[in-house]
């Protein structure tokens, strides 16, 4: 298919392109773009998983039961959402303002779990919403309140970081109470996954399960992501399991930790946070961290657009911090830019935030399209390498320096020159059965913001950019890593 049929000549550009549609002509012509396109990325995204785990040895000292014990839990169905208990660690002074956030992701018939209160009474967030006769109430998990013993744990900096530490143990004996008295929820398998997060955390559950199905749950892991500042991780822990940004205990390991937890929480009572305290418990076990990119603590201020527009060819598992960054779309407050992003994710949940980029050589135009987010066009053609580095669009998290983060990255400005056309999400619609729809539209920007040089007008002159795709095979991220 050739560049035209992409991209039409333009006699005047500020006239006839007032929408651009990639591709334009004819819908079938897209369709079979789009799908060469993705089978490009799919081969890119196998290709490069298969050459990482022929070339690095895996480990499996970490891995204590023996491998040839019958292990009774096991299991060969697919994990779903059942056989997770999330366990959120809230307070009452922190509830009423972040259960929104809850309501979000929490789906009364499908999660399971907790929001675990330091005190009942008055239990803020339900009250207030009652108050305000909203039917959310039911969107957001039950809650409990911590066991009371955490009171009696030594501590040097935050006393909550004691008990939220112990969520993991208020959740597992939860949980065998509950099977005990033969209550489990519909439709619910046995509990393989304790994940842990803040009450502003977002999880993307779709996602979450992608990730923890590849793993066996009859083994012990421990896994989820650290800080984007290394300022943070050089303070807290490299090899750590950042909180907020959520991790996931599978249950061999969480029933040995629970059995360990409250000896070492003593151990450790010097440590800053319930986080750092988890992750010193299970490397006591023996047990290391295995990171997944999907996990964002968000460690980062100011705007978060560079990495999720150049987010790693991984699904999005979970956000975090938001209440500290822009919100996610211009022009929109928080909860309704994460509302937009919702529409595509429960579209083509494991696409969400997926970067693809194509170069026009025609017009010597290069197009980054963060799926479901936004779509980046530059007068240029741009390195694939520079493309996949997020442009720094925020700063650290405790100093507000310009790095260093655990990843490169490009300047996020001030010469707007050196920066793309940015289109972010307008709509997202079905395409059938097995396709998308996302359509893009450009963000205004200040003139004392917009390069003045003839080929940005050009490209400013786009108003719309449509993209269409096929949805991805739900095992997707399952395949890729196995394979
Ligand atoms: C959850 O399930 C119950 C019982 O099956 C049903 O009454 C209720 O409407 C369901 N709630 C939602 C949000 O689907
Ligand atoms: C769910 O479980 C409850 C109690 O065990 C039961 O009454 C109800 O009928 C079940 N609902 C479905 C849809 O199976
Ligand atoms: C999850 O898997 C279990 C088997 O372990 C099955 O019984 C259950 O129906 C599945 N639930 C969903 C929601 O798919
Ligand atoms: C965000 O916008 C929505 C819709 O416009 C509005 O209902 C909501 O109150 C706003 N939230 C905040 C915190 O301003
Ligand atoms: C572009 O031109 C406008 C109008 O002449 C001016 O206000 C703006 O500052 C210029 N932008 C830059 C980056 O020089």
């Amino acid at each position: 298919m050739n560049q035209a049929a992409c991209f039409p000549p333009i006699h005047d550009p500020v006239k006839k392109l007032r929408q651009f549609s990639l591709p334009v002509k004819h819908p079938w012509e897209t369709f079979t773009h789009i799908v060469k396109g993705f089978i490009v990325l799919c081969l890119l995204s196998s290709i490069s998983i298969v050459l990482y785990t022929t070339f690095i040895p895996k480990t499996h000292w970490h891995h204590f039961p023996n491998p040839s014990t019958p292990n009774s839990r096991f299991d060969p169905e697919p994990t779903n959402i059942s056989h997770i208990l999330f366990g959120i660690g809230g307070s009452v002074a922190t509830w009423r303002d972040r259960s929104h956030y809850s309501s979000l992701w929490w789906s009364p018939n499908q999660t399971r779990g907790y929001v675990w209160l330091d005190d009942n009474n008055p239990p803020a967030g339900k009250q207030q919403q009652e108050e305000e006769g909203s039917s959310s109430s039911t969107n957001v998990p039950p809650v409990r309140v911590s066991s009371p013993e955490w009171t009696r744990f030594r501590y040097s900096s935050s006393r909550s970081a004691v008990r939220i530490a112990r969520i993991i143990s208020d959740s597992f004996k939860e949980s065998q109470r509950q099977a005990a008295k033969g209550m489990k929820e519909n439709n619910s398998g046995a509990i393989r996954w304790f994940v842990m997060g803040d009450d502003d955390t977002v999880f993307y559950t779709h996602n979450l399960v992608s990730v923890l199905a590849k793993y066996d749950h009859t083994q012990m892991w421990y896994v989820g992501g650290n800080s984007e500042s290394v300022e943070q991780d050089v303070m807290h822990a490299y090899d750590m399991a950042f909180g907020g940004g959520g991790f996931a205990v599978s249950y061999p390991l969480a029933e040995r930790l629970v059995a360990v937890l409250d000896g070492c929480l003593d151990r450790y009572f010097f440590f800053y946070g319930s986080d750092q305290r988890i992750w010193a418990c299970i490397a006591e076990i023996g047990v290391q961290l295995t990171r997944e990119p999907g996990f964002h603590q968000f460690d980062i201020r100011g705007n978060p657009y560079g990495i999720l527009s150049a987010h790693p060819p991984a699904p999005l598992v979970s956000l975090h911090h938001l209440d500290y960054l822009d919100p996610l779309f211009p022009n929109q407050n928080r909860t309704e830019s994460l509302k937009s992003l919702n529409t595509a994710y429960q579209m083509d949940p494991g696409r969400i935030l997926q970067q693809t980029f194509f170069h026009d050589h025609t017009r010597k135009w290069t197009i980054s399209v963060a799926w479901g987010y936004s779509v980046q066009l530059y007068p240029t053609l741009v390195h694939a390498m520079e493309l996949r580095m997020p442009l720094q669009t925020f700063k650290t998290w405790r100093s507000w320096s310009n790095g260093p983060f655990t990843f490169n990255t490009r300047p996020g400005g001030p010469d707007p020159c050196i920066l793309p056309v940015v289109f972010m999400l307008e709509r997202a619609e079905e395409l059938g059965q097995r396709g998308t729809r996302t359509i893009y539209s450009r963000v205004a920007t200040k003139p004392q913001d917009t390069c003045n040089r003839t080929d940005y007008a050009r490209a400013m002159s786009v108003q719309r950019i449509t993209v269409s795709s096929l949805k991805l095979d739900p095992d997707y991220w399952i395949k890729v890593s196995t394979t």
